[in-house]
């Protein structure tokens, strides 16, 4: 059997890694600003996380939620005190689609509402909903075509009240920072006017913070730059440091009622186990802090470079636009100065890095990044095609 060809790849087999550090079959050795697209963010192979997993799994790796898992408790009490959302309850699953879904599906279950209102150039996964609201038709089936969802402009308030205010709206969703769809910022007070106008229409807000959040924006969650409270909030990724977790934390204004969501391997032995150790390094190493700090850092001096058109973002999710497609520029930093980066479109670089980079690294980053862009010439024919991930 072969394995399914869907996805385009690097020539390059990482067999270890190290905090922000990746090493392949040959031993080069990588500098890490793509953390597995956001998904790194205590760093590689942490000790303390090693450490957990394993004895972990020397225990009991997996039971159902039939039964009771008290490390599903003890998460929800770090998540909820790390995160500020001590009053939400936790519901976890595995990836980042699933979190959304089961959000829209919650709001739906809570107001008896159908249609949905999402932002041009939103991402939110390949599942059913989670793609039907996501902007981009190229990854919609014909089975996916059945919901009522309207795409808006993202920081057009006015287009979202006159949408609300027919109060037939279940839930808005949007990414706390848009990630694939160019880390685009939504204005604060773009946020805050939607919160309000969600209260007033009882719209469930669903604030997506699977790439956006655990730290990756300087605060816990990208919303809170803007100090709104979402009904619902989705995390996946750096939740469980390449574990495969998601959850999504519930306002106490929802009802659980049996049987309404459910899962076979969410909030299993395994992924608590990740997602504690995880919570537990982020808090020791004051890693949100970090990110705050190393991202203020990096995005100061990629604004000094003269040939950057625009650097968006916060923290350690930081879109660098070039005026020209990047492609030449991504495949010289990989292939040449051995530094994984990811992108956006054809003229954006999407800066990832574990929230536990070092501001050195950051230093050594950025003179492989100018060695990169200065010399803005030749042909990139000497590296392998079809590279955009
Ligand atoms: C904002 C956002 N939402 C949802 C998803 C989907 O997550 P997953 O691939 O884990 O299903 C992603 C993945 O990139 C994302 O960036």
């Amino acid at each position: 059997m072969q394995f399914f060809d869907v996805y385009p790849r690097w020539p390059i087999e990482p067999v270890r890694a190290q905090g922000c550090k990746i090493y392949d079959k040959e031993g080069a050795e990588y500098l890490d600003f793509y953390g597995g697209h956001a998904v790194i963010s205590i760093g590689h192979s942490h000790p303390y996380y090693m450490e957990a997993l394993t004895k972990q799994l020397n225990h009991i790796g997996f039971y159902s939620n039939a039964v009771l898992n008290s490390l599903q408790d003890e998460y929800a009490e770090k998540l909820g005190e790390l995160s500020g959302y001590p009053d939400y309850s936790l519901f976890m699953v595995n990836s980042g689609a699933e979190a959304n879904e089961n959000a829209l599906k919650l709001a739906s279950f809570h107001n008896s509402r159908k249609k949905v209102v999402a932002f041009q150039n939103s991402f939110h996964g390949r599942t059913d909903a989670a793609v039907q609201v996501t902007d981009n038709s190229k990854y919609k089936a014909p089975v996916n075509e059945n919901m009522d969802v309207v795409f808006l402009p993202l920081n057009n308030i006015e287009a979202v009240r006159e949408t609300l205010l027919q109060e037939d709206v279940s839930s808005v969703i949007i990414e706390g920072i848009q990630g694939i769809g160019g880390i685009r910022v939504p204005e604060p007070s773009f946020l805050q006017k939607l919160s309000s106008i969600c209260e007033e229409t009882d719209t469930v807000l669903i604030l997506d913070e699977i790439q956006s959040g655990y730290g990756r924006s300087g605060r816990f969650f990208a919303h809170q730059h803007a100090g709104v409270r979402p009904d619902m909030i989705t995390v996946a990724k750096g939740m469980g440091n390449g574990f495969p977790v998601s959850g999504m934390l519930i306002a106490p204004k929802f009802e659980a009622v049996h049987g309404q969501l459910g899962t076979t391997f969410g909030g299993n032995h395994l992924a608590c186990a990740a997602a504690i150790a995880v919570a537990d390094v982020i808090k020791a190493e004051n890693l949100v802090e970090n990110a705050a700090e190393v991202g203020a850092f990096l995005m100061e001096e990629l604004k000094k470079m003269r040939q950057v058109k625009e650097v968006r973002g916060h923290g350690l999710m930081i879109g660098v636009e070039f005026a020209e497609p990047i492609k030449f520029m991504r495949n010289k930093l990989l292939f040449e100065e051995k530094v994984f980066t990811g992108a956006t479109g054809t003229h954006v670089f999407r800066l990832l890095p574990p929230l536990s980079v070092t501001m050195d690294e950051a230093a050594e980053f950025l003179r492989r990044f100018v060695n990169t862009v200065n010399p803005v010439s030749g042909s990139d024919s000497h590296f392998p095609s079809n590279l955009t991930i």
